[in-house]
């Protein structure tokens, strides 16, 4: 192997390398999230004007959103990080938006054809501004990239 073919190796290792990284707080141990702002304000406003009635301000959701209403379907859940929505890939979520819920188990519609994919993707990066730090965190280590 020629110093020349070393070089070419190791330059693309640390771009690789640079591409994958991302941010860790030394004091806290979490990943930073490097939101952009005027995303997560789109992402507000898209939430404010069509999610609200169902999932509350801020995703606080239904206080009892592990049990089924009188219509044997689950009410609209928190989205603030207490309850599941945390447990699933980006891409996950952007189809629940966009397809809506199974209707035999809640009444989650599909926005597909009403909100732009730019305007779901702004939505979900709000939805993760509002997890605490830990939850974003764990999210990230599991889900961060995946299908
Ligand atoms: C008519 C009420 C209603 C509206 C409006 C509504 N949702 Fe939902 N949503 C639900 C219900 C009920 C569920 C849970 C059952 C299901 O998945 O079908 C749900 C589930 C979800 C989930 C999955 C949550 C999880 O923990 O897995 C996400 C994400 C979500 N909604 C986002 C949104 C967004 C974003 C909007 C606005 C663009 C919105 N919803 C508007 C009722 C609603």
């Amino acid at each position: 192997m020629t110093i020349r073919t070393l070089l070419l190796i190791s330059i693309t290792a640390l771009i690789v390398g640079c591409a994958d990284q991302h941010q860790i707080d030394p004091e806290t141990g979490f990943v930073v999230r490097n939101f952009d702002l005027n995303q997560i304000k789109r992402g507000k406003a898209v939430y404010d004007a069509n999610c609200v009635p169902c999932h509350g301000v801020d995703g606080v959701g239904t206080p009892d959103w592990r049990k089924t209403g009188p219509d044997g379907k689950y009410p609209p859940p928190p989205l603030n990080g207490t309850a599941h929505t945390w447990h699933h890939s980006t891409a996950v979520l952007k189809k629940t938006i966009l397809k809506g819920g199974p209707p035999e188990f809640g009444s989650m519609p599909a926005w597909e054809g009403k909100l732009t994919e730019q305007q779901v993707d702004d939505t979900i990066v709000w939805i993760k501004s509002l997890w605490p730090d830990e939850v974003y965190n764990v999210w990230f280590n599991n889900f961060e990239g995946k299908d």
